[in-house]
């Protein structure tokens, strides 16, 4: 059968475990998008290494890659349908990500508010290593090695996104038509606000609910959650806007007509946050109980993650190959190896015949 569907690429770094976070902003159109589309989600192991190159850190990548296929399976990522592989057994990415550097400028890369975020959080201040510049350009060898027409990200991706369409459009024009211009597909909450009240839910800021916390985890986290600060007795009025109590309702709890009623009382002071807080963690805990099933079913059958990781990379690796000849040939790299190798085994033939005649 001929795949006639447009294909997606997109995955995460494994780093832990995924959050809401990762949910609302990518994991849930991946999901949504997966018989419509052909899937390629990748483990951006080698991603890690632009901050974290130390053994330590390599070592524990086993186990965070393991979360995060579990991860991916408990939302519903079906391997039946959608190829899950891991970036650093797909030895073209490396190849490409070479020919890609020559595509973009330092200073373009060295604008990136992303990178310098990166930078900032690893702690590495003026000591940006040349891969961490390059984050973006590896990214788009991902992207574009099998020619992904779609890329289902978080908002703090999409610049990236954006530089690998520059990528592929000077590609292009350099060497012919080889790479589609890949859209950004961004979520319906583009950053989800952290338990804490933080801009953005993250691992590292310490304020997440991960899609694995069990149900007391959950429920503790709540009651830790940030409200209005305004508001320190039940019967003062609260604001709703901007509070992160009702944005997850909004988002969380399917009972439109609670939240309403919820939010109707919070503004008039006539509902305290114990209220408000036990109705979230219940609708959280109702969200994440099929998904925790998932991840405990899917854990348990011994070897079944590394199968389900270990063909999907296989099957990857046909479409790495595939794409990197035409490269190569639109390149006219390929005939430069190709003339010295067959001028070469002319000669070692010439000089067999030689030395049997
Ligand atoms: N940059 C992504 C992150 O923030 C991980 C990633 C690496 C990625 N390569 C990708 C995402 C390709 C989408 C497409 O973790």
């Amino acid at each position: 059968m001929s795949e006639t569907r447009k294909r997606i690429l997109t995955g995460d770094r494994p780093t832990g475990k995924l959050h809401l976070g990762h949910y609302v902003g990518s994991l849930k159109n991946r999901v949504a998008l997966q018989d419509e589309y052909e899937c390629f989600f990748l483990i951006a192991d080698l991603h890690t290494l632009t901050t974290r190159p130390e053994k330590e850190h390599i070592k524990e990548l086993g186990s965070n890659i393991r979360d995060m296929v579990l991860d991916y399976l408990a939302v519903g990522i079906d391997p039946e349908k959608s190829v899950i592989y891991l970036q650093s057994a797909v030895q073209e990415v490396y190849e490409l990500n070479l020919f890609f550097e020559m595509l973009v400028t330092v200073p373009r890369l060295s604008r990136l508010p992303s990178i310098k975020e990166m930078a900032r959080a690893a702690k590495l201040g003026e000591a940006v290593p040349f891969g961490l510049l390059g984050y973006p350009v590896l990214q788009a060898a991902d992207i574009l090695l099998p020619k992904a027409h779609l890329v289902p990200v978080g908002k703090d991706n999409e610049a990236h996104v954006e530089i690998t369409r520059e990528i592929a459009r000077r590609f292009n024009n350099l060497y012919g038509e080889v790479f589609p211009i890949p859209e950004v597909m961004i979520g319906e909450v583009p950053t989800l606000v952290g338990i804490d009240g933080q801009a953005k839910m993250s691992k590292s800021l310490n304020n997440a609910i991960f899609l694995s916390d069990d149900a007391k985890t959950v429920r503790k986290k709540v009651f830790q959650m940030y409200t209005d600060p305004n508001r320190i007795r039940a019967d003062i009025p609260g604001r709703v806007e901007g509070n992160p109590v009702f944005i997850y309702h909004d988002i969380f709890n399917p009972n439109k007509e609670e939240v309403e009623d919820l939010k109707e009382r919070y503004r008039k002071g006539k509902v305290g946050d114990v209220e408000v807080k036990e109705k979230l963690a219940r609708a959280l805990n109702a969200f994440l109980d099929p998904i925790r099933e998932r991840r405990e079913y899917f854990a348990g059958q011994k070897g079944l993650v590394e199968e389900i990781l270990y063909s999907g990379t296989l099957r990857m690796r046909e479409e790495a190959r595939a794409t990197m000849k035409e490269v190569r040939s639109a390149m006219g790299m390929a005939s430069v190896w190709n003339r010295i190798r067959r001028k070469a085994e002319e000669r070692r033939k010439r000089q067999e015949k030689e030395a049997a005649g």
